[in-house]
């Protein structure tokens, strides 16, 4: 593969729409795309048991070619934006890299590890100036980060939930990810999605004893 430079002419980050929306689709209400995505149809029954869906997560690294159909997406990302946020000033942005020659970059950027180059990629970075608390900078900052790792983690439950499994990425260049996103927005994680070449059992935990410290 040829070497990258940040001034190389890729397309710009191009608006994101979903496979369907209302009849009546209204710009200016803010939660009326996202109702319709949650509530719309998924190519296959979801299991909808939260605890069920917990205890079967695992992180894949090996995706089938199956590909991923664009209404599970749409839930995915639909899903991160139910996530809590800092005086919900929804601090953080999703890159949603389609390009393959980006996600192969991106492989490079994530520290060699092929299983970037996954079938649905997304990318969540920190935008603390959407935090418009009049606290120093550190601490928007903070509620940044925590905004957009959250709102990966509620993805990451509905890509499960879905029926695809995921690997999180938090090893990576930042500046390398920045680059080839063209964005001056911080990555926290990355978030790699597909069908599962194999199913596994879930890792063992620590006993629940030994991760609560009871404090009265
Ligand atoms: C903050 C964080 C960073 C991670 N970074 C990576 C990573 O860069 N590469 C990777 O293969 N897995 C990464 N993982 C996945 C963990 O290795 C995985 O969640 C852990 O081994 C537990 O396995 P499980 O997810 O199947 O329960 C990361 C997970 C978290 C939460």
């Amino acid at each position: 593969m040829r070497d990258f430079h940040p001034d190389d002419d890729f397309a710009s980050p191009e608006e994101y729409s979903p496979e369907s929306s209302p009849d009546d689709f209204d710009p200016g209400l803010p939660n009326q795309l996202l109702d319709f995505v949650l509530r719309s149809e998924p190519a296959e029954v979801v299991d909808t048991d939260l605890f069920a869906v917990m205890k079967k997560r695992r992180s894949t690294r090996k995706f089938s070619d199956k590909p991923v159909e664009t209404v599970k997406i749409d839930k995915i990302i639909a899903a991160a934006d139910t996530a809590p946020t800092a005086g919900n000033f929804q601090g953080f942005e999703i890159f949603y890299v389609k390009s393959p020659e980006k996600k192969r970059l991106l492989v490079d950027a994530c520290n060699f590890q092929s299983c970037v180059d996954a079938p649905i990629v997304l990318v969540f970075c920190k935008n603390p100036s959407r935090v418009k608390f009049n606290f120093p900078p550190y601490v928007l900052r903070k509620f940044a980060i925590q905004d957009a790792t959250l709102a990966a983690g509620y993805s990451q439950l509905a890509a499960q939930a879905l029926g695809l499994s995921s690997i999180w990425i938090g090893m990576f260049d930042e500046q390398k990810v920045m680059d080839i996103l063209q964005t001056d927005l911080v990555p926290s994680s990355l978030l790699c999605i597909g069908y599962p070449k194999q199913s596994k059992f879930p890792k063992p935990r620590r006993n629940l004893k030994d991760l609560v410290n009871v404090v009265w």
